[in-house]
């Protein structure tokens, strides 16, 4: 495997590892808060950035590359609030959505068209990932204040179901 590809897909394989990290930090402050439909929200997009991690992983090993697990950052561990919460969620998934464009241009100019072929999967999903946590935000700002609102905000989150396996990935 391209050495440099294989640096940089470690490197990203220890930031979706983060990613499913700060995600456990934010359900459990939910937790903590009663908003358990927002806790189940976030251990669903836990198991999501582990499967992301782990589609690296697997990339990794494929190409005869060595995968290294490095040291992960403590997340943080409280918020102001719901919107609070959701509003960094969504501003990591854009940091998130840089680092895969980054990598695909590492992959250009490496001329690695199967890293760059399986980053495409990235590009897309990036672009979902910050639709659905940007649209929770603004719902967010709707509720405003208000007790009603975000019980059932909590409640609408809470019907979250996990993905559908991704058939490629079998
Ligand atoms: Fe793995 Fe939410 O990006």
């Amino acid at each position: 495997m391209n050495k440099t590809i294989e640096t940089a897909f470690n490197d990203h394989l220890n930031a979706e590892l983060f990613s499913s990290y700060l995600y456990l930090s934010m359900a459990n402050y939910f937790a903590a808060e009663n908003l358990e439909g927002m806790a189940q929200w976030m251990r669903i997009q836990v198991e999501e950035e582990r499967i992301h991690a782990l589609k690296f992983l697997d990339f990794i090993n494929e190409r005869g590359g060595r995968v290294t697990l490095g040291q992960i950052d403590q997340p943080k561990l409280k918020w102001q609030n719901a919107l609070n919460v959701f509003e960094e969620a969504y501003a990591h998934e854009c940091m998130i959505s840089g680092k895969i464009n980054d990598l695909l241009d590492v992959a250009r100019e490496q001329s690695d068209h199967a890293a760059a072929a399986f980053l495409q999967w990235f590009i897309s999903e990036q672009v979902e990932e910050e639709a659905t946590a940007l649209a929770i935000v603004g719902k967010l700002k709707l509720v405003g204040d208000h007790s009603m609102g975000l019980l059932m905000m909590d409640q609408q989150l809470a019907q979250r179901v996990p993905s559908a396996p991704d058939p490629a990935a079998q």
